[in-house]
């Protein structure tokens, strides 16, 4: 049935986490985790999806009847996406798509987005549509915001389109601008390792969206539009201006880690990548003290990794559960990672899943 066969990346978040949303900057770079999709188009109007991953068998929808608040599951991802591009004018049909991935799911690794990703460029392809990385972030995004109904940030449909071999990606997610940032860790004698705390995480269980609300309602108490707009030198005398201190802490960790994700390109394009780690670990302590979106084992592979030298640690993603990442020397990483899995054992938690990862390209076309 293969007219073609596409791959998109899941994602770690290097730093700038729940800044996206406040038109913020974020710096994640691709996995080499994929979801591949082969796929073939079809001329009768249905839609016939199918998961090496997913229980369940194979999904027909017909592509007209698509609308937001439809079944749920993990076929709502693609689904959404031929709904956004329809919605958008994209004359887009029916089609076979099989899956298969290797993106961890519900690790906080992105594996909607390479899902999303996929889909869009698989369809952009066959219904010869010529869209560009960014054009296909955003239609993926208001997939994952209209049909699938979680209101996140376009940090990971981007990370999974756009990034490149070698380098994170830094977006100003108010213009959309984008830089690659060189970010090669072997030449730096360096490992990074991603940390699954295989504690489920969840967007849609509104956390998340608790976090974004109080940003908002931050931003509205300052009199500015979204929390960006509060520059890290005026940030002593914002907080001044806020009661809730729930909102204070909110405010004060979006203005403090659009700072980091500068301090951190700075190092890096001074050629001083250790000195990345520290910054690193700030926004871990942020996220838990400040946003609240930790949780005990996200800080035990922090702590833990720390105590056993790493250069720097913290949760990556939404929070709440899903991937730690740690920053280590690599002849250090195995002890570092030993270190970890012995402190979980020791307060009989379920044991993390422990990698290593360095850059990997964006989504592609594979034949
Ligand atoms: C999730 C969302 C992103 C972003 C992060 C937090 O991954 O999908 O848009 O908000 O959480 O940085």
């Amino acid at each position: 049935m293969s007219d073609g066969v596409w791959a998109a990346p899941g994602r770690v978040n290097l730093i700038g986490e729940h800044t996206d949303y406040n038109d913020g900057f974020v710096m994640p770079f691709a996995l080499p985790h994929t979801t591949i999709a082969t796929a073939a188009r079809r001329d009768d109007g249905l839609l016939r999806l199918h998961s090496a991953n997913a229980a369940g068998g194979t999904v027909h929808l017909r592509v007209a009847d698509l609308a937001p608040g439809s079944p749920g599951g993990w076929s709502d991802y693609p689904a959404g996406v031929v709904w956004a591009l329809r919605d958008a004018g994209h004359p887009v049909g029916g089609a076979d798509i099989h899956y298969e991935s290797t993106v961890p799911a519900g690790a906080g690794l992105s594996s909607s987005a390479a899902l999303e990703v996929v889909t869009a460029l698989a369809l952009s392809d066959l219904y010869e549509l010529g869209l560009e990385r960014q054009c296909i972030a955003r239609l993926c995004r208001r997939a994952e915001n209209v049909y699938v109904g979680a209101p996140t940030g376009i940090m990971d449909q981007t990370a999974s389109a756009c990034c490149t071999a070698g380098h994170a990606l830094h977006l100003d997610t108010r213009d959309l601008a984008q830089r690659q940032i060189p970010f090669d860790l072997a030449a730096h004698g360096l490992s990074l390792l991603v940390v699954d705390t295989r504690v489920q995480h969840s967007h849609s269980e509104g956390e998340y969206g608790k976090r974004r609300a109080g940003c908002e309602a931050g931003a509205a108490a300052l009199g500015v539009d979204v929390l960006r707009d509060v520059p890290y030198a005026a940030l002593d005398a914002a907080l001044a201006r806020l009661d809730d201190p729930e909102v204070r802490g909110l405010v004060r960790h979006v203005v403090t880690e659009n700072h980091r994700v500068e301090r951190v390109i700075a190092h890096l394009e001074a050629g001083e990548a250790e000195a990345i780690g520290p910054v690193l670990t700030e926004g871990h302590a942020s996220l838990r003290d400040d946003f609240r979106v930790s949780c005990r084992e996200l800080d035990l592979v922090v702590d833990s990794a720390l105590t056993a030298g790493a250069l720097g640690a913290r949760m990556t993603g939404g929070g709440f559960g899903g991937s730690a990442i740690v920053l280590t020397r690599t002849p250090a990483a195995g002890a570092v990672s030993q270190a970890v899995l012995e402190e979980f054992e020791a307060r009989s938690l379920t044991a993390p899943r422990i990698f290593s990862a360095a850059p990997a390209a964006g989504a592609k076309r594979l034949s």
